[in-house]
């Protein structure tokens, strides 16, 4: 449909503050557009499209009892059976598994795809909130269908806050707060006249089958197509988020503004670093300050994209999605205090982010298509290997490590570490084809993980301005090598065992009876759980379960297995 842009407000997502939350997933009508009808989508709590922002307080725990609460998947059809043992009945029975995207969480709370909750099950998740402040988000994670849960809705913010960033007014950092800090989650979308969302981007592959990258053709902010927002001529701390599926996004304003960097996917910064653009792939956050009062009263500035589609890119359909929203300035001024001096290793502010630590390991890691199979859309591996690989990384707890990320694919992609932040290094481009030609590329399942070193063609560039601190997902461009180091903590350090088992614990509740989950719920391993109406038997028997996960954050890569486990031993 041809929709007109700007004519619907940004929604203001919702915050939430408590330290105990009751958050259903569950199966909604929404609306994307003003001339648009309500279509199918996924949401969590009350929200009719992801999720409300959860705010969270450093040192104090949060729970969240989740259930699975949805009764229809808009892309029920769009499953593909052949992956990871699904089946017709997963359909209807939709597998979901709840993951807060950088939080420093126990191995049994972190969403597991394999801890999956079924509908008429839940689980408690308890997360520390022991890290620094900043901006988290959470989303589906289940196995082979995190890209239609994700995409259909099941995607909120959650911010962090701590003693200097309390999002208060008078804060110590000096920063907007209040109705001048925004939380905007990006996406793109394929949205059908008759209001229905679609991940069908690519007419190459038959429905049901895995798509290889939803791209989308409309920009959508908090569930709205291209919206407006009204500001006042003032200060903004914007929080963005990369909900995208598949694309990455090179973001500007439409007028060239400059505006600051104060953070990322790890923490603030330092201090504020002045830039005209941010490169974001999925999965990645900025906390950037903006300044609208630059603009007159009733002045518009476009939020837009220049990123131009990946070469390979154009086999799944992709084209350039240019344009997200508008700002529109009011006369009323808003917040006036200036741009902070220094937002870390100030008095009274928290510690500096500091010089990037000396690796005490170097691990080469790959990113690669198997050689057997390169038709579109191919599938990509890390380490040549498949998601149930035991062939996994162990880096030993209390070391801080370098990974060399050699992408030897002709596209980029978002590399995201579970459990820990890293800083960035810098990016070297590679001979690829001299590289595999010394180190042939095996069969799919036997582990490559390639010396870069001797094949790099230029020095060394750093992080961008908008990586300079820490981070959890990293863009690694193609043919090229991406090194980023981090340091992986102790038990001690973490006040849980990163390295503990566990099994797939879920509870079951009556999901006929809307709302009432307290007393009869009962508590089961998944494997025997059999007596949860309409929630069955759940998935394979047994379920001990260890580590976290490392992947590429498209989220259909990693649904078809660019995605490996990874352990922290002692
Ligand atoms: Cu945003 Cu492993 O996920
Ligand atoms: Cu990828």
């Amino acid at each position: 449909p041809r929709l007109e842009p700007f004519v619907d407000d940004l929604p203001l997502l919702s915050r939430l503050d408590s330290s105990s939350y009751r958050i259903d997933a569950v199966s909604t009508m929404h609306s994307f557009h003003r001339d648009l009808p309500p279509g199918p989508a996924l949401a969590y709590g009350d929200n009719t499209y992801g999720g409300p922002t959860l705010v969270a307080h450093r040192g104090q725990e949060t729970s969240i009892e989740y259930r699975n609460r949805i009764d229809a998947h808009p892309f029920a059809v769009d499953f593909d059976t052949s992956l990871h043992g699904l089946s017709e009945r997963d359909r209807t029975d939709v597998p979901t598994s709840m993951h807060l995207h950088g939080g420093v969480t126990p191995p049994e709370f972190d969403g597991n795809p394999e801890q999956i909750s079924r509908p008429g099950q839940g689980f408690t998740y308890r997360f520390p909130n022991r890290q620094d402040a900043t901006t988290l988000w959470y989303h589906d994670h289940a196995m082979a269908v995190t890209r239609l849960n994700a995409y259909a809705g099941l995607a909120g913010m959650y911010l962090l806050r701590d003693d200097h960033d309390t999002g208060l007014p008078g804060n110590p950092l000096g920063l907007p707060s209040g109705e001048f800090e925004l939380d905007l989650v990006l996406q793109e979308k394929i949205v059908d006249s008759n209001g229905s969302q679609s991940i069908r981007s690519t007419p190459i592959v038959p429905q049901g089958r895995w798509e290889g990258g939803a791209v989308g053709d409309v920009g959508v902010v908090n569930g709205r197509i291209w919206p407006e927002a009204r500001v006042a001529r003032g200060l903004y701390r914007l929080r963005l988020l990369n909900a995208a599926s598949f694309s990455i996004w090179d973001l500007h304003f439409s007028n060239g503004m400059p505006f600051w960097v104060i953070g990322m996917e790890g923490g603030l910064l330092d201090a504020p670093v002045p830039t005209t653009r941010v490169r974001l792939s999925p999965g990645e956050r900025v906390d950037l300050l903006v300044d609208f009062a630059q603009l007159d009263a009733d002045a518009t500035v476009e939020l837009r994209n220049s990123e131009p589609a990946a070469p390979q890119a154009a086999q799944i359909g992709a084209v350039l999605m240019p344009l997200f929203m508008r700002f529109r300035a009011e006369s009323a001024r808003g917040f006036t205090g200036p741009v902070p001096d220094r937002l870390r290793g100030g008095p009274g502010l928290p510690p500096v982010v500091g010089p990037i630590p000396a690796p005490q390991n170097v691990r080469n890691v790959s990113l690669s298509q198997p050689s057997e199979v390169r038709i579109p859309p191919s599938i990509m591996s890390l380490n040549n290997l498949m998601y149930h690989s035991t062939d996994i990384e162990m880096p030993r707890q209390g070391t801080v490590e370098q990974w060399s990320i050699v992408n030897a694919t002709p596209d980029p992609h978002p590399i995201h570490l579970h459990l820990v932040h890293f800083r960035v290094l810098g990016r070297q481009a590679i001979n690829t084809l001299a590289m595999c030609a010394r180190q042939p590329q095996p069969p799919i399942g036997l582990k490559w993980t390639p010396d870069p070193d001797p094949y790099v063609v230029e020095p060394m560039r750093g992080p961008e301005p908008w990586e300079t601190g820490y981070k959890d997902t990293v863009i690694c461009d193609p043919n090229s090598v991406t090194r980023i180091v981090a340091y992986f903590p102790t038990a001690d350090e973490l006040g849980f065992d990163p390295d503990a088992t566990f099994s797939r614990e879920v509870h079951t509740f009556d999901p006929h009876r809307a709302g009432h989950g307290g007393h009869g719920d009962h508590t089961g391993h998944a494997g025997t759980v059999g007596t949860a109406g309409a929630a069955g038997t759940v998935g394979t028997a047994g379920g001990d379960l260890q580590g976290y996960v490392w992947h590429c954050h498209i989220l259909d890569h990693e649904d078809h297995d660019m995605m490996l486990k990874y352990r922290t031993v002692t």
